[in-house]
């Protein structure tokens, strides 16, 4: 086993929960490893409930760089990557392994490019696990951080074959590229029982199996348009009343205050909830009739726990989910909503799950150290 260092980074709610697995691995073989945590989500909802829950190490260096002090995306990543480069200076890592593509993604990249090779500093090589997604839509803040980190990437763990394809395409050396599935299949394998252990939230909510939607939206280009977000309030509430189910929306604070600020009432048949924990969000979903969503994850984790999914958005970076039967492609007119939405409700809940065994930490791990 190669003498490596590996720095994590992470800033967001599914970064913190699909990184989980790659953590639990690195301790498990005993690994010199250190934590950062940009800060990028910050309320306790998002951020704090997944270490208890899933019982994570405190990240090793807490930065506080989410978009409550800062005014641009643009500063925020200036700052991630002042202070990265100074704990990498002084860590000196030679590995960094970050996980999908946020700003604290990007900004862990670009930090790792730019510390050259010295006697006393190793080169950091960057491990993009989540790489070779595409949404081919430039609009989403997203897709610019997937392609520049793809890009300045030592090691791409792609989920499907699919994602290879893009990357050679693109002109990315096939040297460099590794089928590894995605560590949310690890994520909830690991989780499933303790989902039965520990969480009560249908009982708290008075809510059967299949007897409710789940709805999550916090997309930029849906909720910060007022239009985009009236449409889809419009579209999930029509197709709720048309089959008589309650639609549980554990909402985003993005969401929350967008809502707020242009003045969008929630008909009676959404119930809006604060954000919930990792076990209680499984629930949810592993018994909702029917998920509505905008999530990347969330598109993903209802193709593995056999619940159809409507996907809110006009496009996906998880087409595999389509082809196997899982998720359809929506948009947000109310009209396209209901014809989907009706579509996904007599669909055979039969597809495979297209993103791996539940093995792909330790296959990403073992990559690393051979
Ligand atoms: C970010 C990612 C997105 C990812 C999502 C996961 C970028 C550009 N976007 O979007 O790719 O899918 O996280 O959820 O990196 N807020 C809080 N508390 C928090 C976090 C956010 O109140 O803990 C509010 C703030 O008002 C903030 C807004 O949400 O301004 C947006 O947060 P930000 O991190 O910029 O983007 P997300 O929409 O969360
Ligand atoms: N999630 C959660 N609680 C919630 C909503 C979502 O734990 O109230 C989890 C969900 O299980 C998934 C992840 O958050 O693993 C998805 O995050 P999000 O939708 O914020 O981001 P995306 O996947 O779109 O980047």
């Amino acid at each position: 086993m190669k003498d490596i260092k590996v720095a994590i980074i992470y800033g967001t709610r599914p970064e913190i929960i699909k990184l989980t697995p790659v953590i639990r691995i690195l301790q498990e073989k005993n690994i010199a490893f250190f934590c950062i945590h940009t800060g990028q989500h910050y309320s306790t909802g998002m951020d704090a409930v997944f270490f208890e829950e899933l019982l994570l190490p405190k990240p090793d260096y807490k930065l506080e760089i989410g978009m409550e002090s800062v005014l641009r995306h643009g500063e925020q990543i200036a700052l991630m990557i002042t202070e990265i480069e100074k704990i990498f200076l002084k860590e000196k890592p030679n590995i960094v392994i970050i996980q999908g593509d946020t700003n604290t993604v990007l900004a862990g990249a670009l930090s790792a490019t730019k510390i050259p090779e010295s006697n006393n500093m190793p080169r950091i090589k960057i491990a993009h696990i989540e790489a070779g997604l595409r949404s081919f839509d430039w609009k989403m803040p997203e897709e610019m951080n997937r392609v520049i980190v793809d890009h300045i990437s030592d090691v791409l763990f792609v989920p499907t074959e699919n994602e290879r394809g893009i990357l050679s395409l693109e002109g990315i050396s096939d040297s460099k590229i590794f089928t590894v599935g995605n560590t949310i299949v690890d994520m909830i394998k690991q989780s499933l029982d303790l989902v039965e252990a520990k969480s009560s939230i249908l009982r708290n909510l008075k809510l059967n199996k299949d007897g409710y939607i789940l709805l999550t939206l916090h997309r930029q280009e849906n909720v910060d348009s007022k239009e985009n977000f009236s449409n889809i309030i419009d579209g999930v509430s029509r197709f709720a009343n048309s089959v008589n189910l309650q639609v549980i929306f554990p909402i985003h604070p993005r969401t929350n205050k967008m809502l707020e600020k242009f003045n969008i009432g929630l008909p009676k048949i959404i119930l809006k909830i604060n954000p919930v924990g990792y076990f209680d969000f499984i629930s949810l979903e592993e018994n909702a009739r029917l998920i509505l969503t905008d999530s990347g994850g969330v598109q993903e984790e209802s193709c593995i726990l056999q619940v159809p999914c409507v996907t809110l958005r006009d496009n996906t970076e998880r087409p595999e989910t389509v082809v196997v039967g899982s998720n359809v492609i929506a948009g947000t007119i109310p009209a396209n909503i209901m014809k989907s939405a009706q579509k996904m409700m007599t669909v055979k809940r039969e597809w495979s799950n297209p993103f791996g065994d539940g093995k792909t930490a330790e296959k990403i791990i073992d990559i690393l150290t051979t």
